[in-house]
């Protein structure tokens, strides 16, 4: 029988009440499709920051190297410099475990969560791949002449042919995968600022050299301003989205919304065939944190993507159709805290169908 050993960080805010039904729901669909795993709970968090003055340390990041996978709630506390935390955690591990691809699905669900109208569930089906270490999050820069009249603050944007190429790699690998599920005919589209931030045209250079080894797949291209209109006009043309990190940052809050809000968007942090991470793409939400009313399904949707990375597809697939039927069923009105679902009883509704299919 396979096993796993997980990380898990539960994180600030919501992050451990959606991590709880996260978990609850791995646990349920460990025993209907047979795997074990173990699990390995580190503290860090701005609360755990606030205690200790620890963040993440290089010897931390090499024990995660040993796992095969983390969970992360999420990560951010109000009483803490904003961003310590979470690029000590979140970008520790991007950058740390060199999770050079960011993979946030939008996908419908059911009609009823989503904002556009005359919009359904066969619009709205595509995948945003975010290149995740390097852009503006490259964290080379700094200020000059602080808090002064002459202040400079810069921030380098880095872009090599190699998180390029990689990035684009996989997108067209995954619209290759989609075709053969699907059936359809697939298109990639790289989205980036090319006209008006030349240096970007290293990515148009380099997504075409990759496309010539796919002629099956259609490259497309749109400029994110562009995409962005797009994304709310004609989602439906949309299959893979390739982009760099900080439009990717961007366009995936806008692509949550279209899949009914921050509560129910999943993504995974991943190198192929090393330790990844997953997570909700939400934030701390600290106003929610301690009520039992922040929704756990983005939580839930990371742990079927760590399934599906881990290889245990059908526990993937039956994880994720327990939260698509349950959508489907009209027990829940919206995927927010709003729903008048608690936290915990929205996770007993997804396992309760785990045993059906
Ligand atoms: C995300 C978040 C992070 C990011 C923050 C918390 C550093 O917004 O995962 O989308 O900017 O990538
Ligand atoms: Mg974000």
């Amino acid at each position: 029988m396979a096993s796993y050993d997980i990380g898990v960080l539960a994180g600030d805010g919501i992050g451990p009440e959606v991590t709880r039904e996260a978990l609850k729901a791995l646990e349920a669909v460990a025993a209907v499709e047979g795997f074990t795993y173990k699990l390995v709970e580190y503290p860090y968090s701005g609360e755990y920051y606030l205690k200790t003055k620890e963040l993440v340390s290089d010897q931390v990041i090499d024990e995660w190297r040993a796992l095969d996978a983390v969970l992360l709630g999420a990560i951010g506390h109000p009483d803490v410099e904003p961003g310590l935390v979470e690029r000590s955690v979140i970008l520790g591990l991007r950058f740390g475990l060199d999770l050079y691809i960011n993979l946030r699905p939008i996908k419908l669900y059911a009609e009823h969560l989503c904002p556009l109208k005359g919009k359904g569930p066969a619009d709205i089906d595509f995948v945003v791949v975010r290149e995740n270490t390097e852009g503006l999050y490259s964290q080379i820069g700094g200020h000059l002449k602080k808090g002064t009249p002459d202040e400079v603050s810069i921030i380098n944007g880095v872009y090599t042919w190699k998180g390029c190429e990689r990035a684009s790699r996989y997108a067209f690998e995954l619209a290759q995968k989609r075709a053969r599920e699907g059936g359809e005919g697939r298109r990639v589209t790289l989205v980036d600022k090319a006209n008006a931030v030349r240096p970007h045209d290293i990515w148009t250079r380099a997504f075409a050299q990759v496309a010539r080894d796919f002629p099956d797949i259609e490259p497309d291209h749109a400029y994110v301003d562009a995409c962005c209109m797009w994304m709310i006009k004609n989602p439906e043309w949309f299959d893979v989205i390739v982009t760099p990190n900080m439009f990717g940052d961007i366009i995936t809050d806008l692509g949550a919304m279209l899949q009914g809000g921050m509560g129910i968007a999943a993504s995974g942090n991943i190198h192929p065939g090393q330790t990844s991470m997953f997570e909700p793409i939400h934030g701390s939400a600290p106003k929610y944190a301690g009520k039992n009313v922040a929704c756990p399904l983005g939580a839930i949707g990371a742990v079927s993507m760590m399934l599906e990375f881990l290889g245990e597809a059908g526990a993937a697939v039956r994880l994720e159709d327990s939260v698509a039927d349950l959508l489907r069923s009209g027990k829940v009105p919206s995927a927010d805290a709003r729903s008048g679902i608690s936290t915990s009883g929205m996770g007993d509704m997804v396992v309760e169908r785990l045993g059906r299919g």
